[in-house]
């Protein structure tokens, strides 16, 4: 009969195979700085009872299942398989030797009354030496940096790190995710075109194989996860999006979308809905951390830069909305300031237009705690790709676009834009999730409630 026909969904299909999340998920972080620390110290403030994971979707959200009319809203976390976590386990490299204590201390974004509750478990976490060549982040030296003949033989110590740990920790399966800083601006060369290719490169210490695509390079040998928190061009190559399908090892990047990119993302969308126009966004931030010292290098910064400034066109689609979109002046700034630390301050004015073309402004000022805003990004990249690489249907697929909502600069299959607005992205995610589990999509249509 026509009327079982559901209007707001469509319809069930067969759950895919999930392996359950049985055992230690090894979480193994390149770059033990302000993000990693926060990330650390949370989940363990986390399990000890001490704090919640506010700001994360994997422990603090709910999806809606069928119906508005069902009410079916489980956690996430108990509707798909998800790491628990008092199973993570970590660790890390970095170019300083300061353990994960002390480096929390040093970034100052955790206050030192919490810190002092899990200091046991924060020393226990000592970073392996780093794989760093000081040519790719201009500001930055440490010594707590691997030896080798050639690129080749660095890979090859970074895969027995990765060993080494799965089998110290007991983990079953692991993640790898780079929170280290920002490289200077690479592009795509023939070096990255092939796997043939690449490896000869390694061997003859390409300069265009930059230390991040190295760990990628390690992990995804090791049929590891890798997930890029920086706008470093790491992942977004040829010879990466091939292993990482050939060996079932999800990957998703680039760069956590935190402060004021969230902000343009969710504001964006909004005057697009409503065909307001825009002429003008400047975008300013002072921040005083090492991140925000590492970026004072035009190379970094470029880096960074192009990772911010894409955004909005993919958002506004000026091609298509020519009167409204075709001329926007968009400008980034971001400057070192170090007594404001962690706690930056991003200053958008937003120049927009109305009925007529009567122009009207809006001002936002955030002042936001970058890691605090990274640190449950972390998290949840780390869980949602462990469930892709349990996942039949994903594991094999290479970028993990559902991931989009947690980056600045989302990777797709070559050849197909990015998806910006945060609220088009949540709803992929979260239908991704309906899909894995053989449940119907949510289309928003709503039609039945009226017949
Ligand atoms: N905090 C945010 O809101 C945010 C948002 C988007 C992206 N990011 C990116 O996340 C990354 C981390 O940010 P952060 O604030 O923690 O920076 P940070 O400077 O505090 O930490 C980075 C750490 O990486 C280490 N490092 C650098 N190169 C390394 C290498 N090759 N191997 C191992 N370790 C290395 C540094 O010594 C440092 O301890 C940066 O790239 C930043 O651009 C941060």
């Amino acid at each position: 009969m026509a009327a079982s026909v559901d209007k707001t969904t469509e319809t069930k299909t067969t759950p895919t195979k999930i392996a359950p999340a049985k055992g230690r998920l090894g979480v193994m972080i390149v770059g033990m700085g302000a993000v990693a620390t926060t990330f650390i110290a949370g989940v363990e403030a986390v399990r000890k009872g001490i704090a919640k994971p506010i700001g994360s979707l994997t422990q603090m959200g709910t999806i809606r299942l069928g119906k508005r009319t069902d009410g079916r809203s489980p956690k996430i976390s108990q509707f798909v398989p998800l790491a628990n976590l008092k199973d993570m386990v970590f660790t890390a490299w970095d170019i300083f030797e300061d353990d994960a204590y002390a480096a929390a201390m040093n970034a100052g974004v955790l206050e030192k009354e919490l810190l002092n509750k899990i200091k046991p478990f924060m020393r226990s976490i000592k970073p392996r030496k780093a794989v760093f060549d000081h040519n790719y982040v201009k500001l930055l030296d440490g010594k707590h940096v691997k030896k080798g003949k050639n690129k080749k033989d660095l890979a090859q110590q970074l895969r027995a790190d990765i060993r080494d740990f799965k089998k110290k920790s007991k983990a079953d399966r692991l993640v790898m995710i780079w929170c280290a800083s920002t490289e200077s601006f690479l592009k795509q060369s023939a070096v990255h075109e092939s796997l043939e290719a690449f490896e000869r490169g390694l061997e003859k210490n390409d300069p265009n194989i930059a230390p991040s695509m190295i760990y990628a390079y390690a992990a995804l040998m090791e049929g590891v996860p890798f997930a890029n928190g920086a706008p470093n061009l790491t992942v977004d190559i040829p010879v990466m999006m091939e292993l990482s399908k050939a060996n079932n090892a999800p990957i998703a990047g680039k760069d956590f979308k935190t402060g004021q990119t969230l902000m343009k993302t969710i504001l964006a969308p909004g005057f697009k809905a409503r065909m307001l126009g825009l002429n003008g966004w400047f975008s300013t931030n002072i921040l005083g951390n090492r991140d925000g010292e590492v970026l004072e290098d035009p190379g970094s910064f470029k880096t960074k830069e192009e990772s911010k400034l894409s955004v909005l066109d993919r958002i506004l689609q000026p091609e298509l909305y020519p009167d409204l979109y075709g001329n926007i002046h968009h400008k980034v700034r971001i400057n070192y300031y170090p007594p404001r630390g962690d706690n930056k301050e991003g200053w958008d004015n937003i120049d927009i237009f109305g009925w007529l073309g009567y122009p009207m402004q809006i001002k936002v000022d955030f002042l936001c705690r970058d890691s605090i805003l990274a640190a449950p990004i972390v998290l949840d990249l780390v869980l949602f790709l462990d469930l892709a690489k349990r996942s039949e249907e994903l594991c094999g697929l290479g970028v993990q676009e559902w991931l989009s909502f947690y980056l600045k600069s989302p990777m797709t299959v070559p050849g197909l834009y990015p998806e910006h607005d945060l609220f088009i992205q949540s709803m992929k995610l979260k239908n991704t999730l309906r899909h894995l589990k053989g449940e119907p999509l949510i289309t928003h249509l709503g039609l039945e409630y009226y017949d």
